[in-house]
């Protein structure tokens, strides 16, 4: 077995894993990360969703090599203001039903937000047609994306035009 080595969360680790080994698994097994959830195992579903290098991936296909040197962030990860913003919104929109598919919900969501800060309906729905949720939240999941992202646009510094 060979290291492979990746930066979660900040962090850079080398874990002593086979190289084609999930993601999913290191994140849970090798370092403790349980907030991602295994769900299909085959891309179907979308519960392993985290964010590489700012964009959502399946960890349950992806082989830990092939995140060497890249950076991965799980739900335990997200920054302070982001996160709170995800977990009020949430909250507020009543949610999670039996909550098992909504981490990767909010990791997807994490990854629209960092490309589209304010999305139309239909990128929400065009970013998460790959996230599967049984107990059918998708319509609060929505209205909690679009509340989240008020939040987040609210509290950045705003920048004025420059007078002449
Ligand atoms: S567990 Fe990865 S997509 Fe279902
Ligand atoms: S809340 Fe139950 S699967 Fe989504």
């Amino acid at each position: 077995m060979a290291g492979v080595t990746l930066t979660v969360n900040g962090k850079k680790v080398t874990v002593d894993v086979d190289p084609d080994t999930p993601l999913l698994w290191v994140l849970r097994d090798h370092l403790g990360l349980t907030a991602t959830k295994y769900g299909c195992g085959i891309a179907q579903c979308g519960a392993c969703t985290v964010l590489q290098d700012g964009v959502a991936i399946k960890s349950c296909v992806t082989p830990t090599v092939a995140v060497s040197g890249k950076k991965i962030l799980t739900l335990e990860g997200l920054p302070a203001a982001q996160k709170k913003a995800l977990q009020s919104a949430w909250v507020a929109e009543e949610v999670p039903q039996c909550g098992y598919c909504q981490i990767g919900m909010i990791m997807a969501t994490a990854g629209l937000l960092n490309t589209k800060p304010l999305p139309t309906d239909a990128d929400i729905d065009n970013e998460l047609s790959h996230n599967i949720c049984r107990c059918g939240t998708y319509l609060r999941i929505r209205r909690a994306i679009h509340r989240a992202a008020r939040t987040l646009a609210a509290s950045r510094p705003q920048t004025r035009p420059k007078s002449e």
